[in-house]
């Protein structure tokens, strides 16, 4: 008789065991990860899994219920003190009596903030770097003098099946009194990386500690975001986020690197202002989350080069200039207390590789949420800050640069522009036969020219323009004839609307005016010929550097495109096309992922696998310097027009 088949679902994993083995030990062999604090003893709860009823045809099993073990005493015992969700089993005891088709439940998305419409569908499969690991140690025996912390590591490693295992040097004065207050059974926190054999202990409690968290943050430019996540359940437990204080030394990064070349203690200046905003998010979060600082144990930061360096207390000047050198491109693994982050004394802290001088550990996170390795489409990811992070590749080959695409998608350096917030203009239309505009502003659901508008902003007003509002207004011009291919107002339409005004030599164009004439309040905005070329430069630099990596992977077309960032949760797709930010695709296969640097983050956190996947990915990854392209002027250029001088639109046209 061949032995029950068991098939683990949702990795599809499977594997015949004999009648009698716990679930937990074939999930185990298998490599399905089912957690597991108490070592199997059914008093953590961690390792619970669903029985799936019924016939799966695909893989010829009948599973049900009556093919594992009654609850036993102690999952009994379980159920009666912490309670047991309806159909849960503890795998630990559950025992294989037949085939079993199993389910282990999964309460890790990735970030739900994001609007992708599949976002929701993404799981990420736990295999914490941290694990937390009860023992039950011997007492100590005068006729044999082993030591408490070497009874605790033989316990550690027989229970946990662990080859070799050091303990962080703070714990030794510890250990005597942890062992004897939990009554010779204690919790450790294990630290394992994804393909070393040692193991390290860096922290321990006394008794089943059951819980244990870890901090995923990205550090951008303009705001640092941070979410603390249970590295047992995966569950978000809180997320906060706040403005990086750096922003007094320089509102870009190339200011901020300048502001280091200028003031002898200018490094040093960024560096404890970083750090102590991510300490204030770490209040908030644990605040917010009900969370002791020492029950964090891990700690995953990704951000820009710049960020990067300044995080981490190293001098940035070296990326203001080619060769643009990092002084460390690798992953770094250090201790959380290493940069002064309190933490658990023993709290560890990774962060992801860099890509290249200009291509950060940011753009890593990003490519690991996105994956375009993982798959067979050409996939174009584009993170819009000051400079644009590019990424273009596929199973075969992935290639990344960055460009200079400057402050105007931000709303920096544009007349009436402003940062996305409650009052700026973000949605623009504009009626090609009057030439009038409507628009809608953040904070808001009405358009400008809805009943009930003026008293649906009367908290903020309308203060500006946002990033997402200035494509879309220049495209709006653009479609209505305001604007030529080249860019150029035409001066021609002064004569047929008061909207379009002589401006010195060139001409503007008035979304909004404070007037009575044009019956709004609030500041003028209006979109000069300035405006306009600051948006075309700023979108012929991004054009370029994608096209630069459309030929270096030999391709005419790109299959999806991923917008990653604030800018581009807020974008409109078509906008993007009509202005040539970004190739001919399908427009439904353009979608905006949201902060894809953070769920990139948190995947790393919670699975020390997909430390080594973005490890490898990012040493194969071949990275172009757009600044040294000898084509990237020529696309430029061509991108100057609108959409584009040569590269045709018929996807924008159908
Ligand atoms: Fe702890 Fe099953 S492993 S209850």
């Amino acid at each position: 008789i061949t032995d029950p088949l068991v098939l683990f679902m949702p990795s599809g994993k499977r594997g015949r065991f004999p009648v009698g083995t716990p679930v937990l030990d074939a999930a185990r062999q298998l490599g399905v990860y089912v957690e597991s604090v108490c070592g199997g003893r059914a008093t953590c709860g961690r390792c619970q899994i669903e029985v799936q009823e019924g016939n799966f045809a695909k893989h010829k099993i009948t599973s049900s219920n009556d093919h594992i073990t009654p609850k036993g005493a102690k999952e009994e015992r379980y159920e009666r003190v912490r309670g047991l969700p309806e159909r849960r089993r503890l795998s630990c005891s559950a025992q294989i009596l037949g085939d079993l088709v199993i389910d282990v439940p999964q309460d890790t998305v990735i970030n739900a903030q994001t609007i992708r419409k599949d976002a929701d569908t993404r799981v990420i499969a736990r295999d914490a770097a941290i694990r937390m690991c009860y023992v039950e140690i011997e007492e100590p025996d005068m006729h044999k003098p082993l030591g408490d912390l070497d009874r605790l590591k033989i316990a550690l490693m027989h229970d946990w099946g662990l080859k070799s295992l050091d303990f962080d040097f703070y714990l030794l004065p510890q250990v005597q009194g942890i062992l004897r207050k939990g009554n010779w059974t204690a919790t450790a926190a294990i630290y394992k990386d994804a393909d070393s054999e040692t193991a390290r202990v860096v922290a321990l409690w006394p008794g089943l500690k059951n819980e244990a968290y870890g901090l995923a943050c990205d550090i951008g430019s303009t705001t640092i975001a941070m979410h603390l996540v249970s590295l047992l359940s995966g569950r978000v437990a809180a997320s906060s986020g706040t403005s990086n204080p750096q922003i007094r030394f320089g509102e870009d990064l190339m200011s901020r690197v300048s502001y280091v070349m200028m003031n002898p203690d200018g490094r040093e200046g960024m560096t404890v202002a970083v750090r102590e905003a991510i300490s204030g998010l770490v209040d908030k979060v644990c605040a917010e989350g009900n969370v002791q600082r020492n029950d964090i144990l891990d700690s995953v930061f990704v951000g820009n080069p710049i960020m990067h360096h300044l995080f981490l207390g190293i001098d940035p000047t070296e990326l203001g200039g080619a060769p643009f050198a990092l002084a460390v491109s690798g992953a770094v693994h250090i201790k959380a207390s290493d940069i002064g982050l309190k933490l658990n004394q023993g709290a560890r802290l990774y962060m992801l590789p860099c890509i290249a001088g200009h291509v950060g550990a940011d753009a890593a996170a990003v490519t690991l949420s996105e994956g375009p390795h993982r798959q067979d489409e050409m996939m174009l990811i584009v993170d819009v800050g000051t400079n644009a992070e590019i990424v273009l590749g596929n199973r075969q080959r992935v290639v990344a640069a960055s460009s200079p695409t400057g402050p105007a998608f931000e709303g920096a350096e544009i007349s009436g522009g402003q940062r996305a917030a409650p009052g700026a203009i973000e949605r623009v239309r504009i009626d090609p036969d009057t030439l009038e505009p409507k628009y809608r502003v953040i904070g808001s659901e009405l358009w400008s020219d809805e009943p009930g508008f003026l008293e649906s902003v009367q908290a903020t007003g309308v203060t500006g323009i946002c990033g997402s509002g200035i494509i879309e207004v220049v495209a709006e011009m653009y479609l209505a004839g305001i604007i030529s291919e080249d860019g150029v107002i035409d001066g021609g339409l002064s004569a047929r609307s008061p909207r379009v005004t002589a401006n010195g030599r060139t001409f503007s164009y008035v979304l909004k005016d404070g007037s009575a004439a044009l019956t709004e309040d609030g500041p003028k905005i209006t979109i000069t010929q300035t405006d306009v070329r600051a948006i075309q430069l700023a979108k012929a630099a991004l054009y370029a550097g994608t096209k630069l990596l459309m030929e270096k992977q030999n391709t005419e077309h790109v299959d999806r495109i991923h917008f990653a960032g604030a800018f581009g949760s807020f974008i409109d797709p078509k906008y993007a096309m009509v202005l040539g930010l970004i190739p001919d695709c399908d427009l439904d296969k353009v979608s905006a992922v949201g902060n894809a640097a953070g769920a990139g983050a948190r995947m790393a956190l919670l699975n020390r696998g997909y430390r080594r996947e973005i490890e490898d990915t990012v040493s194969k990854i071949e990275k172009i310097e757009t600044a040294l392209e000898p084509k990237f002027q020529e696309h430029f250029v061509y991108a100057m027009a609108l959409p584009n001088k040569v590269d045709p639109f018929p996807k924008l046209s159908a």
